[in-house]
C-alpha cells in the first residue's frame, strides 16, 4: 500500500483553484470534515442524496480528496457522476453538510481546486 502514490493532479486554471481554496477553507466549509493533510476526517456522514442503508445505515467515513479528479464517479453509491454534481448533493445535504448555498462561480471555482489535488 505505501508504494502506491497519487496519481499527478489533472490539469487546472490556477486562480480559479486559489479561489477555490478559499473556499474550501473559509466559506464553503468542506474543511469541516476534510481537515487532515490528505482531506480525509474524522466521523460518520450521511451526505448524499439517499441515505446509506444496511451496512452502512450509520454513515460514511470522510473519504481522501487526492487525485479525485481521476475517479469519477462519485460517493459510496457513485450517485455524483461529476464533481460539480457532489458539490450540489453536498449543498442540498446542508442540514447534514453545514455547506451554504454557492454561486455557478463558486461551485466551478471549488471543482478547479479539487482538480488540482
Ligand atoms: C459533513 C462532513 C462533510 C463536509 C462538510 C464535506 N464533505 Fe465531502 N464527503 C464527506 C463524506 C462523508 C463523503 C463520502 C460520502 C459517501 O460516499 O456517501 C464525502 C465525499 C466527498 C467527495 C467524493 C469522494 C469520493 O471518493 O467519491 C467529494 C468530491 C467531496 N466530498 C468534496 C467535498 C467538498 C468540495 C466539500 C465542500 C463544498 C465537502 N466535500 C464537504 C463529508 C463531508
Amino acid at each position: 500500500m505505501r508504494s502506491i502514490t497519487s496519481p499527478a493532479p489533472d490539469s487546472f486554471v490556477e486562480a480559479s483553484a486559489e479561489a477555490g481554496f478559499e473556499l474550501f477553507y473559509g466559506k464553503a466549509n468542506c474543511s469541516s470534515c476534510h481537515s487532515t493533510p490528505d482531506l480525509t476526517g474524522s466521523g460518520l456522514y450521511k451526505v448524499t442524496a439517499t441515505d446509506p442503508a444496511g451496512g452502512l445505515a450509520g454513515g460514511i467515513h470522510v473519504p481522501s480528496l487526492r487525485g479525485i479528479a481521476s475517479i469519477a464517479h462519485y460517493f459510496h453509491d457513485s450517485s455524483a457522476a461529476t464533481l460539480t454534481d457532489a458539490i450540489n448533493q453536498l449543498i442540498a445535504k446542508t442540514s447534514v453538510s453545514g455547506v451554504p448555498a454557492l454561486t455557478l462561480n463558486e461551485i466551478a471555482d471549488l471543482v478547479e481546486y479539487l482538480k488540482s489535488l
